[in-house]
């Protein structure tokens, strides 16, 4: 038997084509006649183009084309209901944000594209538009069906005021965060290749399906007539779930021109063009005995909502309406609209700051009812989703906060603020829960060939975003085939394929699994069945049953690999395609579950904060590769990193992005980064699916920041809670 790579440390099937170099991704490609679009983007935050010169840009050396609203490219119009920005560029001369693209020009190198890009000038009637979350006030209550809003009360309590007066101890904090980008390091690229009626793109997407969709609609196509090539793509984090208005206008501008068109955003594109995470503000109330008990538990947010539409943040519904064990609980998660660039999902996109809130109050109640952190938390150990009496298919966050606090060292920890000293730094330490919705799997079928050569070939349209959904694949068809590693060969990243699963909302892996073993399982048995029935098998009449082991086919005493068995019958390869649409049963509740305990070091004479110590233990269910998933979960926390201390993009009153570049938008480079001890508890979660595997993903960047938060609280003695938290804050 081969040893299973099943929950090993297995380095990436595509490790070695990243490194040297060979992989490519989209804007890599090249074909006969490519041509090179630049987007022209609007310089106001809102208003109306009055006039537009393009005299000199067309005149420009090399340029083939420039469109404008005023000769625009035709874009059909947005479908009523969908997710995402809810216009087209250049259909009209409205500017709805700063940074909207309102031309592309269409040359025969980047450079002179670039060049004529710059020589249009647009005159406008400008507004003046909305842009402070703070100015705006209160928001309006997200009223979908799946907005997570609702109140629960125990019989006889009037309200959510009148359980929280009546507790012996209350809490109220309101957090807020800036507009933040995913910052993937792979700006957003596509090449436009039209051919046969029908439609390729070199584009990175996370949801393919989800990708056609919105290409397809856009540009007036059947979905068949569209291919998307995803072979390698630098960085997700929600940016690339949807096609964003440059690979559509790319496209189209391609179908007018009749050739193929490279179109890259530069970096400031980057941060407008590409949906970014709502700034939001959010209130949290806590209602608790004075041992720590809760007994109310309110959590209130207001999250920018562009007026061109984008992602819907809850920031409640999946943490605070899932974590604490509580008979009184209040979600209202609301939206204010403003005149910005389009917001959308990023990095746990609603979870990551609802976390932030939830666990800087927990927190907070600790230090007011003077209650061990982790101990409050296990107080309010939850055993049903709060509300309901649904279970989870398997639940071990007790586990995870006792093996983290014991590998941190949590114990004998100084309770009180700015008592830990060590020169000019005061040290501190802080923990918080981790949470991510496990519940919903995203359809996907996979292909599983045995060939005559001895390999087996899985094939699946997922997009591999930089997580290893390439290299959890060969695990798992690896692992039910009883082979090593190197006889499995992976595709995915082509629409071609049989269809993937999305790579959103920490899933892929978790979908894909249960398939990728069922698609074997069954080309296993095909294997055999054609090894008893056909007539040219050397094993066809054998009165012993015929098994399967290792790639070997046995029957009595007889053994005939699968590739002997193959080429024996002069075929090419036997093969099996599984579909798996599984959700869980609605009795269960599905979430990947943390602790997070970290230390900090803040200089007193410059308030600068320094992570020195971190420790997370994650609770997934069956874990696909240990050494993927560790790097998931140290990710995970330099986002929490990013998220508490670094990252932000102030929106200016004109509309115009401050940081829409990697100078000043800062995210944690090496040096910001400590060890981190990222564990994962082994395990198994069968009421999850066949595999177990929930998924990784986003669950380490959710709490992180938090988790430095209240360490910074007890470095200080200062509550930050207007993020990220800057050294002036701490100077006081
Ligand atoms: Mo993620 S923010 O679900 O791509």
């Amino acid at each position: 038997m081969n040893p299973s790579p099943l929950g090993g440390d297995i380095s990436r099937v595509d490790g070695r084509a990243k490194t040297t170099g060979v992989a490519r991704y989209s804007a890599d490609y090249m074909e006969p006649g490519l041509v090179h679009a630049v987007l022209v983007s609007a310089t106001i935050g809102l208003g109306r183009i009055i006039a537009m010169e393009v005299d000199a840009a067309q005149r420009a050396p090399g340029v083939l084309a420039v469109y404008t609203p005023f000769a625009p490219v035709r874009l059909q119009p947005v479908a009523a209901g969908a997710l995402g920005e809810n216009y087209r560029p250049l259909q009209d001369r409205e500017v709805r944000f700063f940074g909207q693209a309102i031309g592309v020009v269409v040359a025969d190198s980047f450079e002179h594209a670039r060049d004529a890009a710059a020589m249009i000038a647009a005159d406008y009637q400008s507004r003046t538009p909305r842009t402070s979350l703070a100015d705006a006030g209160r928001g309006v209550s997200i009223a979908t069906p799946d907005s997570g809003n609702k109140t629960v009360l125990e019989p006889g309590v009037a309200s959510i005021d009148a359980a929280l007066r009546d507790s012996e101890v209350t809490i109220e904090t309101t957090v807020t965060q800036p507009a933040q980008h995913a910052a993937a390091m792979e700006p957003h690229a596509s090449v436009a290749v039209w051919r046969d009626n029908g439609l390729v793109l070199y584009a990175g997407t996370q949801f393919p399906a989800r990708a056609i969709a919105g290409i397809t609609g856009a540009l007036g196509l059947k979905p068949a007539q569209l291919r998307i090539i995803s072979s390698y793509v630098g960085g997700g984090f929600g940016s690339r779930v949807l096609p964003w208005s440059d690979v559509v206008l790319g496209a189209a501008v391609a179908r007018e021109l009749n050739r193929p068109v490279k179109l890259i955003l530069n970096r400031a594109q980057v941060f407008s063009v590409v949906g970014h995470r709502s700034a939001v503000r959010q209130r949290v109330r806590l209602g608790a005995r004075a041992d720590g008990t809760l007994t109310a538990v309110s959590h209130e947010s207001d999250a920018e909502a562009p007026a061109v539409g984008g992602w819907p943040l809850r920031a409640a519904a999946e943490t605070t309406a899932a974590l604490y064990r509580t008979p009184n609980l209040h979600v209202d998660q609301r939206h204010v609209v403003l005149d910005t660039p389009p917001t959308w999902a990023m990095r746990a996109p609603n979870e990551a700051p609802g976390a932030f809130a939830i666990e800087t109050a927990m927190d907070e109640l600790a230090v007011a009812t003077g209650v061990d952190p982790m101990e409050l938390r296990l107080r309010n150990y939850a055993t049903t989703l709060p509300g309901t009496n649904r279970r989870w298919t398997s639940k071990r966050l007790d586990e995870c906060y006792r093996v983290g606090a014991d590998r941190f060292g949590w114990e004998g920890r100084r309770p009180t603020p700015a008592t830990n000293r060590d020169g000019r730094w005061l040290i501190g330490t802080g923990m918080a829960t981790a949470i991510y919705p496990a519940a919903g799997r995203s359809g996907n079928a996979v292909s599983v060939r045995f060939r005559d050569d001895g390999t087996v070939l899985a094939s699946t349209g997922v997009v591999d975003i930089g997580t290893g959904a390439a290299t959890a694949l060969a695990i798992v068809v690896a692992d039910a085939a009883g082979l090593p590693m190197d006889r499995v060969v992976t595709e995915v990243g082509d629409t071609i394929l049989p269809s993937g699963p999305g790579a959103v909302g920490s899933r892929a892996t978790g979908s894909m699994a249960p398939t990728a073993r069922a698609a074997t399982r069954a080309a296993i048995d095909n294997l055999i069945r054609a090894a008893s029935r056909n007539p040219g098998s050397p094993l066809t009449g054998s009165v012993a049953p015929i098994s399967y082991a290792a790639g070997i086919l046995r029957a009595g005493n007889e053994r005939l690999g699968f590739a002997d068995l193959l080429r024996t019958l002069r075929m090419s390869e036997i093969n099996a395609v599984q579909t798996n649409e599984d959700t869980i049963s609605p009795q269960f509740a599905a979430h990947g579950f943390g602790a997070h305990f970290c230390e900090v070091r803040v200089n007193s004479l410059t308030g600068e904060t320094r992570v020195s110590r971190f420790t997370t233990v994650v609770d997934v269910g069956r874990v696909i590769n240990a050494k993927a998933a560790r790097s998931q979960v140290v990710g995970g926390v330099i986002f929490g990193i990013g998220h508490a201390l670094l990252e932000a993009d102030p929106i200016e009153p004109s509309g115009r992005l401050a940081a829409a570049n990697l100078a000043d938008y800062v995210v944690p480079v090496n040096a910001d980064v400590p060890f981190v001890d990222a564990v994962c508890l082994d395990g198994d979660d069968p009421d999850f699916s066949d595999v177990g595997a929930r998924g990784v993903g986003e669950l380490g960047t959710v709490g992180s920041a938090a988790a430095i938060g209240n360490a910074v609280f007890n470095a200080t003695g200062i509550r930050v809670r207007d993020l990220p938290i800057h050294p002036e804050m701490l100077l006081r």
